[in-house]
Protein backbone atom coordinates (compact mmCIF):
# COMPACT_ATOMS: atom_id res chain seq x y z
CA UNK A 1 0.00 0.00 0.00
CA UNK A 2 0.67 3.70 -0.58
CA UNK A 3 1.89 4.43 3.12
CA UNK A 4 4.25 0.74 3.16
CA UNK A 5 5.65 1.93 -0.33
CA UNK A 6 6.53 5.77 0.89
CA UNK A 7 8.15 4.33 4.35
CA UNK A 8 10.57 1.56 2.72
CA UNK A 9 12.15 4.53 0.97
CA UNK A 10 12.13 6.06 3.62
CA UNK A 11 14.10 3.31 5.83
CA UNK A 12 16.34 3.33 2.34
CA UNK A 13 17.47 6.66 2.81
CA UNK A 14 18.58 6.20 6.59
CA UNK A 15 16.01 8.56 7.89
CA UNK A 16 13.80 9.19 11.00
CA UNK A 17 11.59 12.20 9.91
CA UNK A 18 10.20 11.31 6.68
CA UNK A 19 8.34 8.69 7.85
CA UNK A 20 6.31 11.05 9.62
CA UNK A 21 6.36 13.24 6.16
CA UNK A 22 4.46 9.87 4.49
CA UNK A 23 2.21 9.61 7.36
CA UNK A 24 0.73 12.71 7.50
CA UNK A 25 0.30 12.72 3.46
CA UNK A 26 -1.16 9.41 3.43
CA UNK A 27 -2.59 8.50 7.34
CA UNK A 28 -6.42 9.58 7.20
CA UNK A 29 -6.72 6.94 3.76
CA UNK A 30 -4.89 4.38 5.47
CA UNK A 31 -7.32 4.42 8.31
CA UNK A 32 -10.17 4.82 6.91
CA UNK A 33 -9.11 2.21 4.22
CA UNK A 34 -8.16 0.02 7.19
CA UNK A 35 -11.42 0.40 9.30
CA UNK A 36 -14.66 -1.82 9.41
CA UNK A 37 -16.78 0.69 10.77
CA UNK A 38 -15.33 4.13 9.36
CA UNK A 39 -17.78 5.97 11.54
CA UNK A 40 -15.82 4.96 14.31
CA UNK A 41 -12.52 6.38 13.01
CA UNK A 42 -12.71 10.29 12.78
CA UNK A 43 -10.96 12.58 10.22
CA UNK A 44 -9.95 15.68 11.17
CA UNK A 45 -13.14 17.06 9.17
CA UNK A 46 -15.11 14.80 10.92
CA UNK A 47 -14.34 15.27 14.08
CA UNK A 48 -14.27 19.24 14.70
CA UNK A 49 -16.95 19.29 16.99
CA UNK A 50 -14.84 18.34 19.18
CA UNK A 51 -12.92 20.67 19.20
CA UNK A 52 -14.15 23.77 21.47
CA UNK A 53 -15.65 26.12 19.98
CA UNK A 54 -18.25 27.56 21.93
CA UNK A 55 -17.12 27.58 26.15
CA UNK A 56 -18.61 25.59 28.49
CA UNK A 57 -21.51 24.05 26.13
CA UNK A 58 -22.93 22.02 28.35
CA UNK A 59 -22.14 23.01 31.74
CA UNK A 60 -25.29 23.28 33.99
CA UNK A 61 -25.56 22.11 37.27
CA UNK A 62 -22.04 23.73 39.00
CA UNK A 63 -22.19 26.76 40.48
CA UNK A 64 -22.06 29.99 39.17
CA UNK A 65 -18.25 30.58 38.23
CA UNK A 66 -18.63 33.88 36.12
CA UNK A 67 -19.94 37.33 36.65
CA UNK A 68 -19.81 39.93 34.17
CA UNK A 69 -18.16 42.85 35.12
CA UNK A 70 -18.56 46.44 33.85
CA UNK A 71 -17.31 46.79 30.64
CA UNK A 72 -18.54 42.98 30.17
CA UNK A 73 -14.96 42.00 31.34
CA UNK A 74 -15.38 38.29 32.65
CA UNK A 75 -13.80 37.58 35.82
CA UNK A 76 -13.43 34.81 37.55
CA UNK A 77 -14.75 34.77 41.31
CA UNK A 78 -14.21 30.77 42.07
CA UNK A 79 -11.37 29.15 42.42
CA UNK A 80 -10.57 27.11 39.23
CA UNK A 81 -7.40 25.87 39.88
CA UNK A 82 -6.43 27.31 36.71
CA UNK A 83 -7.97 25.72 33.94
CA UNK A 84 -4.73 25.12 31.44
CA UNK A 85 -1.27 24.32 32.68
CA UNK A 86 -0.52 28.01 30.49
CA UNK A 87 1.21 25.73 27.33
CA UNK A 88 2.12 28.14 24.79
CA UNK A 89 0.79 26.22 22.10
CA UNK A 90 -1.99 24.35 23.52
CA UNK A 91 -3.56 27.01 26.09
CA UNK A 92 -6.77 24.51 26.62
CA UNK A 93 -4.83 22.31 28.26
CA UNK A 94 -4.18 21.20 31.53
CA UNK A 95 -4.88 22.03 35.42
CA UNK A 96 -2.32 23.76 37.75
CA UNK A 97 -4.92 23.53 40.87
CA UNK A 98 -3.27 19.76 41.50
CA UNK A 99 -0.31 17.55 40.87
CA UNK A 100 -1.62 14.41 40.03
CA UNK A 101 0.75 11.44 41.84
CA UNK A 102 -0.91 8.41 40.02
CA UNK A 103 -3.56 7.03 37.93
CA UNK A 104 -5.45 3.50 38.17
CA UNK A 105 -7.21 2.80 34.88
CA UNK A 106 -9.79 0.06 35.07
CA UNK A 107 -10.81 0.04 31.32
CA UNK A 108 -13.31 -2.53 29.96
CA UNK A 109 -12.79 -2.29 25.53
CA UNK A 110 -15.04 -4.47 23.11
CA UNK A 111 -13.56 -3.62 19.36
CA UNK A 112 -15.92 -5.92 17.58
CA UNK A 113 -18.19 -3.51 15.14
CA UNK A 114 -17.09 0.37 16.51
CA UNK A 115 -15.27 0.46 19.63
CA UNK A 116 -16.75 0.72 23.28
CA UNK A 117 -14.61 1.62 26.30
CA UNK A 118 -16.19 1.71 29.60
CA UNK A 119 -13.40 2.31 32.49
CA UNK A 120 -13.28 3.75 36.39
CA UNK A 121 -10.17 6.30 36.46
CA UNK A 122 -8.71 6.20 40.04
CA UNK A 123 -6.88 9.86 40.38
CA UNK A 124 -4.38 10.27 43.43
CA UNK A 125 -3.68 14.06 43.05
CA UNK A 126 -2.59 16.59 45.65
CA UNK A 127 -4.11 20.03 45.49
CA UNK A 128 -1.41 23.11 44.98
CA UNK A 129 -4.05 25.67 45.72
CA UNK A 130 -7.13 25.96 47.70
CA UNK A 131 -9.86 24.67 44.90
CA UNK A 132 -13.63 25.39 44.69
CA UNK A 133 -13.75 23.32 41.61
CA UNK A 134 -11.02 21.30 39.28
CA UNK A 135 -11.17 19.95 36.04
CA UNK A 136 -9.58 17.14 33.72
CA UNK A 137 -9.43 17.18 30.15
CA UNK A 138 -11.86 14.88 29.08
CA UNK A 139 -13.01 14.16 24.83
CA UNK A 140 -16.27 12.44 23.79
CA UNK A 141 -16.70 9.91 26.51
CA UNK A 142 -19.36 10.05 29.00
CA UNK A 143 -19.38 10.20 32.78
CA UNK A 144 -21.36 8.38 34.34
CA UNK A 145 -20.09 9.71 38.01
CA UNK A 146 -17.59 10.93 40.17
CA UNK A 147 -16.15 10.54 43.76
CA UNK A 148 -14.21 12.22 46.07
CA UNK A 149 -12.53 10.16 48.66
CA UNK A 150 -15.72 7.90 47.93
CA UNK A 151 -18.13 10.79 48.48
CA UNK A 152 -20.11 11.43 44.89
CA UNK A 153 -19.51 14.79 43.82
CA UNK A 154 -21.36 16.89 40.94
CA UNK A 155 -20.01 16.89 37.51
CA UNK A 156 -20.23 18.50 34.19
CA UNK A 157 -18.61 18.21 31.01
CA UNK A 158 -17.98 20.26 28.08
CA UNK A 159 -16.12 19.69 24.81
CA UNK A 160 -12.91 18.98 26.09
CA UNK A 161 -13.24 19.41 30.30
CA UNK A 162 -14.88 17.23 33.21
CA UNK A 163 -15.85 19.91 35.81
CA UNK A 164 -15.88 18.90 39.69
CA UNK A 165 -17.63 20.50 42.26
CA UNK A 166 -16.54 19.57 45.66
CA UNK A 167 -19.30 20.14 48.26
CA UNK A 168 -16.55 22.19 50.05
CA UNK A 169 -13.91 23.96 49.23
CA UNK A 170 -10.14 21.59 49.14
CA UNK A 171 -7.40 22.93 51.03
CA UNK A 172 -4.20 23.68 49.32
CA UNK A 173 -1.40 20.33 49.74
CA UNK A 174 -4.45 18.14 50.03
CA UNK A 175 -4.46 14.44 49.47
CA UNK A 176 -7.30 13.38 47.47
CA UNK A 177 -8.54 10.51 45.15
CA UNK A 178 -11.46 11.45 42.63
CA UNK A 179 -12.86 7.89 40.52
CA UNK A 180 -14.70 8.70 37.83
CA UNK A 181 -16.81 6.14 35.84
CA UNK A 182 -16.72 6.38 32.56
CA UNK A 183 -18.10 4.96 28.88
CA UNK A 184 -18.62 5.38 25.33
CA UNK A 185 -17.01 5.33 21.73
CA UNK A 186 -13.62 7.13 21.56
CA UNK A 187 -12.09 9.30 18.57
CA UNK A 188 -9.21 10.43 17.16
CA UNK A 189 -9.17 13.95 16.50
CA UNK A 190 -7.06 16.87 14.56
CA UNK A 191 -3.55 17.29 16.07
CA UNK A 192 -2.71 20.79 13.96
CA UNK A 193 0.85 18.83 13.43
CA UNK A 194 1.93 17.12 10.33
CA UNK A 195 1.74 13.93 12.14
CA UNK A 196 -2.38 13.92 11.15
CA UNK A 197 -4.95 12.56 13.95
CA UNK A 198 -3.67 11.50 17.54
CA UNK A 199 -5.72 9.67 19.84
CA UNK A 200 -8.17 6.48 19.45
CA UNK A 201 -7.62 4.71 16.52
CA UNK A 202 -10.14 1.89 15.57
CA UNK A 203 -8.73 -0.21 13.24
CA UNK A 204 -11.68 -3.22 12.91
CA UNK A 205 -12.14 -5.87 14.22
CA UNK A 206 -8.73 -6.99 14.81
CA UNK A 207 -7.60 -3.96 16.86
CA UNK A 208 -7.22 -0.48 18.64
CA UNK A 209 -4.85 1.82 19.73
CA UNK A 210 -4.39 4.98 21.87
CA UNK A 211 -1.74 7.83 20.19
CA UNK A 212 -1.29 10.40 22.86
CA UNK A 213 1.64 12.98 20.86
CA UNK A 214 0.91 15.42 21.85
CA UNK A 215 -2.60 15.54 23.57
CA UNK A 216 -4.23 12.93 22.34
CA UNK A 217 -4.35 11.21 26.34
CA UNK A 218 -7.80 12.89 26.23
CA UNK A 219 -9.55 10.33 23.72
CA UNK A 220 -9.08 7.68 26.52
CA UNK A 221 -8.70 9.35 29.69
CA UNK A 222 -9.65 11.93 32.46
CA UNK A 223 -6.07 13.42 32.24
CA UNK A 224 -4.11 16.81 33.13
CA UNK A 225 -3.26 16.43 29.92
CA UNK A 226 0.46 18.09 30.00
CA UNK A 227 3.71 16.92 30.16
CA UNK A 228 4.90 18.86 33.54
CA UNK A 229 2.48 16.93 35.50
CA UNK A 230 4.12 13.09 35.38
CA UNK A 231 2.43 10.34 36.85
CA UNK A 232 2.53 6.42 37.66
CA UNK A 233 0.25 4.55 35.99
CA UNK A 234 -1.45 1.32 36.23
CA UNK A 235 -3.43 0.37 33.27
CA UNK A 236 -6.11 -2.44 33.64
CA UNK A 237 -7.72 -3.86 30.45
CA UNK A 238 -10.74 -6.45 29.92
CA UNK A 239 -11.09 -7.44 26.32
CA UNK A 240 -12.82 -10.72 24.58
CA UNK A 241 -9.58 -13.58 24.03
CA UNK A 242 -8.18 -14.18 21.63
CA UNK A 243 -7.54 -10.32 21.91
CA UNK A 244 -5.32 -8.93 24.79
CA UNK A 245 -4.92 -5.43 25.95
CA UNK A 246 -0.94 -4.17 26.06
CA UNK A 247 -0.38 -0.78 27.91
CA UNK A 248 3.06 0.76 29.38
CA UNK A 249 5.61 -1.09 31.79
CA UNK A 250 5.64 -4.28 33.10
CA UNK A 251 2.50 -6.68 32.98
CA UNK A 252 1.87 -7.89 36.78
CA UNK A 253 -0.89 -9.82 35.98
CA UNK A 254 -2.76 -11.79 33.17
CA UNK A 255 -5.95 -13.71 33.91
CA UNK A 256 -8.80 -15.48 31.23
CA UNK A 257 -12.45 -16.39 32.74
CA UNK A 258 -15.55 -16.49 30.84
CA UNK A 259 -13.75 -15.89 27.18
CA UNK A 260 -12.22 -12.46 27.94
CA UNK A 261 -8.66 -12.01 28.85
CA UNK A 262 -7.54 -9.21 31.61
CA UNK A 263 -4.01 -7.98 31.77
CA UNK A 264 -2.86 -5.30 34.23
CA UNK A 265 0.51 -3.38 33.54
CA UNK A 266 2.09 -0.78 35.90
CA UNK A 267 4.52 2.09 34.71
CA UNK A 268 6.59 2.69 38.22
CA UNK A 269 8.65 5.62 37.26
CA UNK A 270 7.02 9.15 36.39
CA UNK A 271 5.18 9.49 33.12
CA UNK A 272 4.08 12.09 30.91
CA UNK A 273 0.86 11.60 29.66
CA UNK A 274 1.27 11.58 26.12
CA UNK A 275 3.85 8.76 26.18
CA UNK A 276 0.96 6.53 27.91
CA UNK A 277 -0.62 3.95 25.23
CA UNK A 278 -3.33 1.42 25.39
CA UNK A 279 -3.76 -1.31 22.52
CA UNK A 280 -5.77 -4.13 21.77
CA UNK A 281 -4.89 -6.82 19.67
CA UNK A 282 -3.97 -10.39 18.83
CA UNK A 283 -0.43 -9.82 20.76
CA UNK A 284 2.36 -12.40 21.39
CA UNK A 285 4.05 -11.33 24.70
CA UNK A 286 7.94 -11.71 23.96
CA UNK A 287 10.34 -11.49 26.17
CA UNK A 288 14.41 -11.86 25.54
CA UNK A 289 17.29 -12.32 28.13
CA UNK A 290 18.03 -9.02 29.90
CA UNK A 291 21.46 -7.70 28.36
CA UNK A 292 24.79 -8.72 29.61
CA UNK A 293 26.32 -5.67 30.31
CA UNK A 294 23.02 -3.52 31.63
CA UNK A 295 20.71 -6.00 32.84
CA UNK A 296 17.66 -4.17 31.24
CA UNK A 297 14.86 -7.29 30.21
CA UNK A 298 13.16 -6.49 27.20
CA UNK A 299 9.50 -7.67 26.51
CA UNK A 300 8.34 -7.02 23.09
CA UNK A 301 4.09 -7.60 22.37
CA UNK A 302 3.67 -8.36 18.59
CA UNK A 303 1.07 -8.78 16.82
CA UNK A 304 0.74 -12.11 15.90
CA UNK A 305 1.32 -12.34 12.13
CA UNK A 306 4.97 -10.77 12.67
CA UNK A 307 6.12 -12.50 15.69
CA UNK A 308 8.65 -14.39 12.89
CA UNK A 309 9.92 -11.75 11.51
CA UNK A 310 9.80 -8.82 14.05
CA UNK A 311 13.32 -9.54 15.40
CA UNK A 312 15.60 -8.79 12.28
CA UNK A 313 14.10 -5.55 12.81
CA UNK A 314 15.76 -5.37 16.47
CA UNK A 315 18.74 -7.40 16.77
CA UNK A 316 20.42 -4.43 17.99
CA UNK A 317 18.32 -3.18 20.78
CA UNK A 318 20.26 -4.74 23.93
CA UNK A 319 23.39 -3.40 21.99
CA UNK A 320 22.03 -0.07 21.99
CA UNK A 321 20.62 0.18 25.66
CA UNK A 322 24.33 -0.79 26.29
CA UNK A 323 25.93 2.22 24.40
CA UNK A 324 23.37 4.75 25.37
CA UNK A 325 23.48 3.25 29.19
CA UNK A 326 26.92 4.50 28.46
CA UNK A 327 26.84 7.72 26.97
CA UNK A 328 23.96 9.34 28.84
CA UNK A 329 23.36 7.20 31.94
CA UNK A 330 21.40 4.12 33.02
CA UNK A 331 18.50 3.23 31.22
CA UNK A 332 15.51 4.96 33.36
CA UNK A 333 12.68 2.66 33.16
CA UNK A 334 12.16 -1.17 34.74
CA UNK A 335 11.87 -2.89 31.58
CA UNK A 336 12.16 -1.65 27.72
CA UNK A 337 10.65 -3.58 24.53
CA UNK A 338 8.56 -2.71 21.53
CA UNK A 339 4.43 -3.04 20.75
CA UNK A 340 4.16 -3.50 17.31
CA UNK A 341 0.44 -2.85 16.13
CA UNK A 342 -1.38 -4.68 13.00
CA UNK A 343 -2.12 -1.42 11.49
CA UNK A 344 -0.95 0.59 8.64
CA UNK A 345 0.14 3.87 9.38
CA UNK A 346 3.16 4.09 9.20
CA UNK A 347 5.04 5.44 12.20
CA UNK A 348 6.93 4.83 15.35
CA UNK A 349 6.22 6.31 18.93
CA UNK A 350 8.48 6.54 21.82
CA UNK A 351 5.62 5.19 24.13
CA UNK A 352 7.05 5.01 27.71
CA UNK A 353 9.45 1.81 28.10
CA UNK A 354 7.75 0.19 25.39
CA UNK A 355 7.71 2.02 21.81
CA UNK A 356 4.89 1.46 19.67
CA UNK A 357 5.68 0.51 15.57
CA UNK A 358 3.26 0.59 13.02
CA UNK A 359 3.57 -3.16 11.20
CA UNK A 360 3.94 -1.09 7.84
CA UNK A 361 8.07 -0.04 9.37
CA UNK A 362 8.22 -4.27 10.54
CA UNK A 363 9.85 -5.90 7.48
CA UNK A 364 12.55 -7.48 9.49
CA UNK A 365 15.74 -6.43 7.26
CA UNK A 366 17.23 -4.07 9.84
CA UNK A 367 16.35 -1.45 7.42
CA UNK A 368 14.93 0.95 10.14
CA UNK A 369 17.83 0.48 12.74
CA UNK A 370 17.75 4.60 13.02
CA UNK A 371 14.22 4.31 13.88
CA UNK A 372 15.08 1.69 16.46
CA UNK A 373 17.73 3.55 17.76
CA UNK A 374 15.41 7.13 18.03
CA UNK A 375 12.71 6.00 19.91
CA UNK A 376 14.72 3.91 22.08
CA UNK A 377 17.02 7.04 22.52
CA UNK A 378 13.68 8.74 23.32
CA UNK A 379 13.35 6.92 26.45
CA UNK A 380 16.49 9.42 27.92
CA UNK A 381 15.64 12.35 26.03
CA UNK A 382 12.11 13.08 26.49
CA UNK A 383 10.47 10.60 28.50
CA UNK A 384 12.74 10.23 31.77
CA UNK A 385 13.93 14.61 31.03
CA UNK A 386 10.37 15.63 29.11
CA UNK A 387 9.93 19.14 27.82
CA UNK A 388 8.63 21.81 30.25
CA UNK A 389 6.31 23.19 27.39
CA UNK A 390 5.38 21.72 23.58
CA UNK A 391 7.79 24.89 22.61
CA UNK A 392 10.76 22.73 23.86
CA UNK A 393 9.94 19.98 21.41
CA UNK A 394 13.50 19.80 20.05
CA UNK A 395 14.79 18.86 23.78
CA UNK A 396 12.89 15.54 21.89
CA UNK A 397 13.29 15.40 18.69
CA UNK A 398 17.01 17.05 18.15
CA UNK A 399 18.10 14.89 21.06
CA UNK A 400 16.98 11.46 19.67
CA UNK A 401 18.00 12.12 15.95
CA UNK A 402 21.04 13.46 16.93
CA UNK A 403 21.44 9.82 19.22
CA UNK A 404 21.00 8.07 15.94
CA UNK A 405 23.82 9.06 14.55
CA UNK A 406 25.78 8.89 18.38
CA UNK A 407 24.84 4.93 18.00
CA UNK A 408 26.06 4.68 14.51
CA UNK A 409 29.74 5.90 15.16
CA UNK A 410 29.98 4.35 19.01
CA UNK A 411 27.91 0.96 18.37
CA UNK A 412 28.94 0.09 14.34
CA UNK A 413 32.21 2.27 14.35
CA UNK A 414 31.04 4.64 11.25
CA UNK A 415 33.02 7.47 10.49
CA UNK A 416 32.15 10.40 12.34
CA UNK A 417 33.33 12.96 9.44
CA UNK A 418 30.48 11.28 7.30
CA UNK A 419 27.73 11.37 9.75
CA UNK A 420 29.05 14.93 9.85
CA UNK A 421 28.50 15.23 6.18
CA UNK A 422 24.88 13.91 6.10
CA UNK A 423 24.03 15.85 9.02
CA UNK A 424 24.88 19.23 7.52
CA UNK A 425 23.55 18.07 4.52
CA UNK A 426 19.82 17.21 5.76
CA UNK A 427 19.82 20.39 7.89
CA UNK A 428 20.80 22.60 4.90
CA UNK A 429 17.53 21.25 3.42
CA UNK A 430 15.19 21.99 6.78
CA UNK A 431 16.08 25.90 7.89
CA UNK A 432 12.74 26.96 9.25
CA UNK A 433 10.73 26.71 11.31
CA UNK A 434 13.31 27.88 14.06
CA UNK A 435 13.55 24.36 16.45
CA UNK A 436 13.28 27.11 19.36
CA UNK A 437 9.90 28.16 18.54
CA UNK A 438 8.41 26.05 16.07
CA UNK A 439 4.76 27.07 16.48
CA UNK A 440 2.37 24.63 16.69
CA UNK A 441 1.79 23.48 13.87
CA UNK A 442 5.52 23.18 13.45
CA UNK A 443 5.78 21.00 16.49
CA UNK A 444 7.05 18.30 14.35
CA UNK A 445 8.78 19.81 11.24
CA UNK A 446 11.92 18.49 9.89
CA UNK A 447 14.20 21.48 10.74
CA UNK A 448 12.84 20.24 14.81
CA UNK A 449 14.52 17.39 14.49
CA UNK A 450 17.84 17.91 11.91
CA UNK A 451 18.34 21.61 12.79
CA UNK A 452 17.72 20.39 16.43
CA UNK A 453 20.33 17.24 15.89
CA UNK A 454 23.23 19.32 14.72
CA UNK A 455 23.04 21.48 17.40
CA UNK A 456 24.06 19.11 19.62
CA UNK A 457 26.95 18.40 17.10
CA UNK A 458 28.54 21.79 17.43
CA UNK A 459 27.94 21.89 21.03
CA UNK A 460 30.20 18.97 21.18
CA UNK A 461 32.37 20.56 18.38
CA UNK A 462 32.01 23.81 20.53
CA UNK A 463 32.85 22.32 24.26
CA UNK A 464 35.04 18.93 23.41
CA UNK A 465 33.34 15.46 23.70
CA UNK A 466 34.16 14.89 27.65
CA UNK A 467 32.79 18.35 28.35
CA UNK A 468 29.20 17.31 25.86
CA UNK A 469 28.89 13.79 27.21
CA UNK A 470 29.34 15.30 30.95
CA UNK A 471 26.20 18.20 30.02
CA UNK A 472 24.03 15.14 28.74
CA UNK A 473 24.77 13.14 31.81
CA UNK A 474 23.84 16.20 34.22
CA UNK A 475 21.42 16.79 32.69
CA UNK A 476 19.68 13.21 33.12
CA UNK A 477 20.93 13.32 36.69
CA UNK A 478 18.99 16.56 37.31
CA UNK A 479 15.98 16.67 35.53
CA UNK A 480 15.38 13.14 35.13
CA UNK A 481 11.55 12.16 35.91
CA UNK A 482 10.46 15.53 35.27
CA UNK A 483 10.62 18.30 32.73
CA UNK A 484 13.12 20.77 32.03
CA UNK A 485 13.20 23.93 29.21
CA UNK A 486 15.50 24.99 26.41
CA UNK A 487 16.15 27.35 28.87
CA UNK A 488 17.41 24.68 31.32
CA UNK A 489 20.06 23.13 28.78
CA UNK A 490 21.64 26.40 27.91
CA UNK A 491 22.29 27.31 31.46
CA UNK A 492 23.13 24.20 32.22
CA UNK A 493 25.85 23.83 29.13
CA UNK A 494 27.34 27.64 29.76
CA UNK A 495 27.31 25.88 34.00
CA UNK A 496 29.68 22.92 32.73
CA UNK A 497 31.18 24.13 30.08
CA UNK A 498 32.24 27.65 31.40
CA UNK A 499 31.41 29.16 28.24
CA UNK A 500 28.83 31.82 27.27
CA UNK A 501 26.88 30.23 24.99
CA UNK A 502 23.62 32.02 24.33
CA UNK A 503 24.67 33.88 21.33
CA UNK A 504 25.37 29.71 20.08
CA UNK A 505 22.33 28.49 20.62
CA UNK A 506 20.37 31.62 19.47
CA UNK A 507 21.99 31.48 16.25
CA UNK A 508 21.79 27.20 15.77
CA UNK A 509 18.03 27.31 17.14
CA UNK A 510 17.11 29.90 14.96
CA UNK A 511 15.55 29.76 11.78
CA UNK A 512 18.35 31.79 10.02
CA UNK A 513 20.82 30.96 7.91
CA UNK A 514 22.94 27.97 9.76
CA UNK A 515 26.41 29.09 11.33
CA UNK A 516 29.61 27.34 10.23
CA UNK A 517 30.00 24.19 12.73
CA UNK A 518 32.92 24.83 15.38
CA UNK A 519 36.39 23.63 14.08
N1 LIG B 1 7.76 11.41 18.60
C1 LIG B 1 7.61 10.74 17.31
C2 LIG B 1 9.04 10.47 16.83
O1 LIG B 1 9.65 9.56 17.27
C3 LIG B 1 6.83 11.56 16.34
C4 LIG B 1 5.40 11.68 16.70
C5 LIG B 1 4.80 12.69 17.36
C6 LIG B 1 4.39 10.76 16.42
N2 LIG B 1 3.49 12.45 17.51
C7 LIG B 1 3.21 11.27 16.97
C8 LIG B 1 4.39 9.55 15.78
C9 LIG B 1 2.01 10.60 16.87
C10 LIG B 1 3.21 8.89 15.72
C11 LIG B 1 2.04 9.40 16.23
O2 LIG B 1 9.62 11.22 16.12
ZN1 LIG C 1 11.24 11.34 17.73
Amino acid sequence: MLAAVTLVACAADDSIDPSLASRSETATAELDSTNDAPEAVSTPTSTSTTVPAAPNTTSTSTSTSTTEAPGSTILLTDNLGGETIGDPYYPDVGNTGYDVRSYDLDLKVDIEGRDTLSGVATIDVVTTAALDRLSFDLVELEVKSVTIDGTEVPHTQTDDKLRLAPPTTLEPNAEITIAVTYAGTPISMPSQTRIGPIGWFDIGSTASVAIGEPTGARTWFPVNDHPSDKATYTVTIDVAEPLIGVSNGELVRSEAANGRRTTRWEMRQPMASYLATVSIGDYALISSDPSATTGVAVEDAVAQRLATIFEGDFEQTDEMIDIFSELFGPYPFDEYGVLIVDAEFGFALETQGRSLYSESLIDGDGSIERIVAHELAHQWFGNHVSPSTWQDIWLNEGFASYAEDLWLEFGRGRDVVQLQTRLLGRASDALSPAPRDPGPEGLFAPSVYRRGGITLHALRLEVGDAVFFDILQTWLLRFGGGVASTEDFISLSEERSGNNLRGFFDAWLSDGPLPALPS
